[in-house]
């Protein structure tokens, strides 16, 4: 592309010497100080790219400048007698229209009005020997004018061209942008993808470890009718393999549930019962938690077409990270449930507050995957399930509060996953 930029230069350059060379040809032939601006111009014109690529800034004014006297000394070489004859006043069209391609409109009018003062002030010389007649006047009023009517249109579509480039520009970051976006996407496409070939096998392999589980735990509770009164011991261990695999088939249920693909059987919900029973559930598991429930539900709420068992499920995960947040110190969980709007589409909404200590800041991005938890017996599937339910309805769950409060839950429900 260099060297294609530098060809186009070299012909451009060419044609300038060819068209100076043509006015060099021109009479007056003989007169030396008009060949050598003839020769300036020419020079000036071949190096200006190199001069604004070396002063960006100043560049164009020394070039407008310098083309300004050189046309003024090539004029009052040209016009014999009376230089603001001279046929070649064209020649200021070439300052002209320079400062119209590098400057905007102010820039271009002041220098189109140096130029045109530069080719008046022959006048001066002139009317000390002449009278300016009234044809003379119009003559000279019309050069000037075309000298800005030049530099108008050529600005103007300078501007235009300017305005086009910024456009394409912007577009071209905009698309650039979103190829960013895209990539980034495809990267997280091919990760969930790996992930979910993942699911699947340790989801067979998990639905496996079931039989066997169920084999070892009817073996040990026959161990345990067997050995009755024989030898303590014996039954103990025999005990403690049958709550471990209860342990490991809750888990391993759990883990399923997370893993199977959810066919949703939705069925008109009040989302207060909804609440209220998984509230039940908690405060169940947790009798001597010692925490007050605050319940803020409005009123007239749309019942929602949802599968109740596994929105009942969200609910009981969220509330019981509530309870196990405040660690059976107290405290207080409040659940507020509101109509709500979610992307124009109506629905509820319904904000799990409680008063434990809240996310840290480090952890907020990670609570939502799998296997991730804090705590000393979690598995860290809870948060993981309700996300997945809650996507699998078309609804949303975001984690609301600071770091240095409570944790608060938003979970929007539509009225009608579709
Ligand atoms: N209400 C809350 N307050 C503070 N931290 C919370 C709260 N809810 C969730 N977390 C954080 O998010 C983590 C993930 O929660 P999640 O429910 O997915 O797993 P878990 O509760 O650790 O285990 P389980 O699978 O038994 O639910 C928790 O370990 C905890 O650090
Ligand atoms: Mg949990």
């Amino acid at each position: 592309m260099l060297r294609g930029q530098i060809s186009k230069i070299r012909g451009i350059d060419v044609l300038w010497l060819i068209f100076l060379g043509g006015l060099a040809l021109l009479s007056p032939v003989r007169e030396v100080h008009k060949q050598v601006t003839l020769l300036a111009i020419a020079l000036v014109q071949i190096f200006e790219p190199r001069l604004i690529a070396h002063l960006p800034r100043r560049g164009p004014s020394y070039s407008v400048l310098l083309k300004i006297a050189l046309s003024s000394l090539l004029i009052a070489h040209t016009g014999g007698a009376v230089s603001i004859n001279s046929s070649y006043y064209p020649i200021y069209y070439l300052p002209v229209i320079t400062a119209a391609i590098y400057f905007g409109p102010l820039g271009t009018l002041l220098w189109t009005a140096l130029a045109s003062a530069a080719y008046c002030s022959y006048l001066i010389p002139a009317l000390q020997e002449y009278e300016l007649t009234s044809s003379g006047k119009v003559e000279l009023a019309i050069r000037i004018l075309f000298f800005f009517f030049a530099a108008i249109l050529v600005n103007q579509f300078v501007m235009e061209s300017r305005r086009r480039l910024k456009e394409s520009q912007a577009l071209s970051e905009t698309l650039a942008e979103s190829n960013r976006q895209l990539k980034l996407a495809q990267e997280e496409a091919r990760r969930s993808e790996r992930l979910a070939a993942l699911g699947q096998l340790s989801a067979g392999l998990a639905h496996e470890i079931r039989n066997p589980l169920g084999v070892i735990k009817g073996s040990a509770e026959m161990l345990t009718q067997k050995l009755q009164g024989n030898t303590p011991l014996a039954q103990e261990l025999a005990g403690y393999i049958s709550s471990e695999v209860n342990r490991l088939n809750a888990l391993v249920a759990r883990f399923l549930d997370f893993a199977r693909p959810s066919r949703l059987q939705l069925q008109p919900v009040s989302p207060a019962a909804l609440v209220d029973r998984a509230l039940e559930s908690v405060q169940a598991q947790f009798p001597a938690a010692g925490i007050t429930v605050e319940r803020r539900y409005a009123e007239g709420l749309p019942e929602i077409m949802a599968d109740e068992r596994l929105c009942e499920q969200v609910f009981i995960n969220l509330i019981c990270n509530a309870y196990e947040a405040m660690n059976g110190a107290g405290g207080k969980v409040s659940v507020a449930i509101a109509p709500a709007e979610g992307e124009s589409v109506p629905g509820v909404a319904v904000e799990i507050r409680d008063s434990g200590p809240g996310v840290p800041a480090d952890l907020r991005q990670q609570i939502f995957n799998p296997f991730f938890t804090s705590k000393e017996t979690g598995v860290g599937l809870g948060l993981s399930i309700v996300a997945k339910i809650v996507d699998d309805h078309r609804g949303s769950i975001q984690l609301k509060s600071r770091p240095d409060e409570g944790a608060c839950f938003h979970v929007f429900l539509p009225v009608k996953p579709n």
